[in-house]
């Protein structure tokens, strides 16, 4: 094999505020796991993709991929229980990988909740990879002016500073990385993986504080983060436009 996924659904959705956990809510019918599976495993340089589920839902999430298989496809697909926060899940979803994808070079980490995100976005990810690149991360443009505030005693906030505008990106999943790199950027972090405080909430944070280097491609509007009510639904509008 040459190239695993570790897919993260094991949150619960909090913002979103649905009954069901944020991975099993319905996109134009089909639950947000599913979008997301089957983009890996339409990109055709997905060999296996393992999923972090909720440890209360891993029998539903797992009916989700009959035959182990992603739907529509022959690519495995094993699902296994997440942890606490998304770096835990990571963790033990590269575990995973270890266990049923030990001889894959590469690892791609990719969000249930960027349901919509292309297979041809998964390419362009891994042909970075395969390019000799170790670590890569789509982004898109920031359209907002950023600032960065901090916390006063009252409880209000004050303008720290405004970084310039062209200098910033927003980052989506999937990331890729050599699978070594990763496991090695996960390691180093794993004090801070149980607690939602000091756990970081993108992988290419780890391999950073390592000091590797971390590349950019072009990212793309549909690979948009579902947090709230108002992202499913623009999201339902993009899926029945496509
Ligand atoms: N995730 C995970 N394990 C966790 C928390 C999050 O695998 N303990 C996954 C989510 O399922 C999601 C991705 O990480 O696909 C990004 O997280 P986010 O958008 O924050 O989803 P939730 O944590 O489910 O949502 P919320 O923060 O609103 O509760
Ligand atoms: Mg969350």
């Amino acid at each position: 094999m040459h190239c695993a996924a570790v897919l993260t659904a094991a949150g619960s959705g909090t913002r979103l505020g649905h009954d069901l956990p944020k991975a099993l809510v319905p996109l134009g019918g089909t639950p947000l796991v599913v979008h997301a599976a089957r983009a890996l495993a339409d990109s055709r340089v997905v060999d296996a993709v393992v999923v972090t589920a909720p440890a209360a839902q891993l029998r539903q999430l797992t009916d989700l991929f009959p035959g182990g298989t992603v739907p529509g496809s022959t690519v495995p697909a094993f699902v296994v229980a997440g942890g606490p926060t998304r770096q835990a899940s990571v963790a033990a979803g590269l575990a995973a990988v270890d266990q049923v994808a030990g001889d894959c070079d590469l690892v791609l980490v990719h969000d249930a909740a960027r349901a919509l995100a292309g297979p041809e976005l998964v390419r362009r990810v891994v042909a970075a990879l395969d390019s000799g690149r170790r670590a890569v991360v789509p982004c898109v443009p920031v359209t907002d002016t950023v600032k960065r505030v901090r916390s006063l005693p009252d409880g209000g906030e004050l303008v720290v500073e405004t970084p310039d505008r062209s200098t910033l990106r927003a980052v989506q999943t999937p990331q890729g990385f050599s699978r070594e790199l990763l496991q090695r950027a996960h390691r180093a972090g794993a004090d801070r993986a149980d607690d939602e405080t000091r756990a970081v909430s993108d992988d290419a944070g780890l391999v950073e504080a390592l000091g590797a280097e971390v590349y950019v491609v072009p990212g793309e509007p549909a690979a948009l983060k579902i947090t709230t009510s108002a992202d499913l639904d623009l999201a339902e509008r993009l899926l029945s436009r496509s």
